[in-house]
């Protein structure tokens, strides 16, 4: 049944048993290991592609919840330049206040900080709301939802933004969110997010999207119908150029903002591109069955001509490309990674250990899999010593390729 509006899911794939994706575990934890059947669908009724099965909040999101969103330079200067844009544009009244939902380790608040602007973010993720306490961050460790918006409001006032990026798609209870938004923003306020797009994860074959954080894959159409069920107008969508390509979405009270054409272009663009239409998706899971099958039939070759094959980016998303493909240590030896919560532990399901990005080092590997694909650039750049001494990396989206 469709979490936003009780309506018919229509399953398009299913990825099978699949463990958490940010559950990096220490050799004695593989026994009690935790897993769910990933599988993803459509809504007859809003076109909301979603999963068909939740995980609980609590075990996704504690503690020990490793991701660090200011890991990445690339994403440090986005979310310093969303912060100034906020401040230029939205926070210009007498005393504004804003509100980050999942603010991680503050890698967008600490710029609102430091200007000295009212502020709060919710993290119910206590190591790295920690970190952002570090930097300066009003945080309060929670989960965002009606109950903890309304408390919010009572003790601070009205937001005049309310922003979340790459945490909105990680939300099943949308309907909570949104009576907290209701209870929280100001009459003239701004709900902004942003997360991966459906329309960039259909054309660039990026299925490793897809897992048990995110729940919602959003477009246009879907977002736009979702806001109006609840009271409010979607009046503005920006394509971003982030994490392989993401939609940021505006959200006012309905009527309080004009809609900008930008809305109804995207949408119509998605009709056309067949965004809402279920054949789409089956074309999509006749594209993953291939990425695999040819991933993995490049990996064996690789291992039967004796090459060493390493894996760099012990991201989310790897943890459905390595437990659909049915890739472990004995194809990818280990997977290199700079997060510190990550380091010496074994990545979900494939139990392929991880290792310290600083160790990857002479004597280099023949290959390596590229799996944080979305911060190539970034990577490559601080490995170049890697490609001169003869490596080459792999990709797998849109398209296995050595390069
Ligand atoms: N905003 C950061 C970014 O874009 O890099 C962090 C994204 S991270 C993938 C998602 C974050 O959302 C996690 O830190 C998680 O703890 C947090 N989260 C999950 N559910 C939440 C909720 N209901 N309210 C607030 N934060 C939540
Ligand atoms: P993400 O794709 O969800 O942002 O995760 C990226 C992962 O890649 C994260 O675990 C950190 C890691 N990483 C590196 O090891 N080195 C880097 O230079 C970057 C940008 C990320
Ligand atoms: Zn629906």
């Amino acid at each position: 049944m469709c979490r936003v509006c009780g309506g018919i899911v229509n399953e398009f794939f299913d990825f099978g048993r699949q463990p958490l994706s940010d559950t990096f575990l220490r050799p004695e934890e593989i026994e009690h290991e935790y897993f769910f059947r990933l599988a993803v669908g459509i809504c007859e009724g809003c076109s909301m592609v979603q999963l068909v099965e939740e995980v609980p909040r609590d075990r996704m999101f504690h503690e020990d919840y490793p991701y660090q969103s200011s890991g990445s330079a690339r994403m440090r200067a986005h979310f310093e330049q969303t912060a100034r844009k906020f401040i230029e544009t939205e926070l210009t009244g007498a005393d504004p206040f804003i509100v980050e939902i999942g603010c991680n380790d503050g890698v967008m608040l600490r710029t609102i900080g430091k200007a000295g602007i009212r502020h709060l973010g919710l993290e119910p993720s206590g190591g790295v709301a920690e970190l952002a306490r570090a930097d300066g961050v009003r945080v309060r460790t929670d989960f965002f939802e009606e109950s903890s918006a309304t408390a919010i409001r009572a003790s601070d006032g009205p937001a005049d933004v309310i922003y979340a990026a790459n945490t909105m798609c990680h939300i099943p209870y949308l309907d909570s969110i949104f009576r907290g938004v209701d209870a929280l923003l100001a009459p003239n306020g701004v709900f902004v997010f942003e997360d991966p797009y459906l329309g960039d994860i259909v054309e660039l074959n990026t299925f490793d999207q897809i897992y048990d954080e995110h729940f919602f894959l959003f477009s246009v159409n879907s977002v736009r119908t979702a806001a109006k069920r609840f009271g409010f107008d979607l009046v503005d969508v920006e394509r971003l150029p982030v994490h392989g390509g993401e939609v940021r979405y505006t959200i006012a009270r309905a009527g309080a903002r004009p809609v900008s054409a930008a809305v109804e272009s995207l949408a119509e663009e998605e009709h056309e591109r067949g965004l809402t239409e279920q054949s789409t998706f089956d074309r999509f899971g006749t594209d993953v069955k291939r990425i695999c099958g040819g991933l993995v039939d490049l990996l064996r070759k690789l291992r039967a001509e004796g090459k060493r094959v390493v894996g760099y980016g012990a991201t989310a998303k790897s943890a459905t490309v390595t437990n659909y493909c049915g890739i472990d240590s004995e194809l990818v030896e280990v997977v290199y990674d700079s997060t510190p919560a990550k380091n010496g532990r074994l990545m979900p399901g494939s139990h392929i250990p991880v290792k310290r990005a600083a160790e990857f080092a002479e004597p280099y590997p023949d290959y390596v899999v590229l799996f944080a694909w979305n911060h190539a650039e970034e990577i490559m750049a601080k490995e170049t010593a890697f490609r001169e001494a003869g490596g080459r990396w792999i990709r797998y989206v849109p398209d296995v390729e050595i390069f």
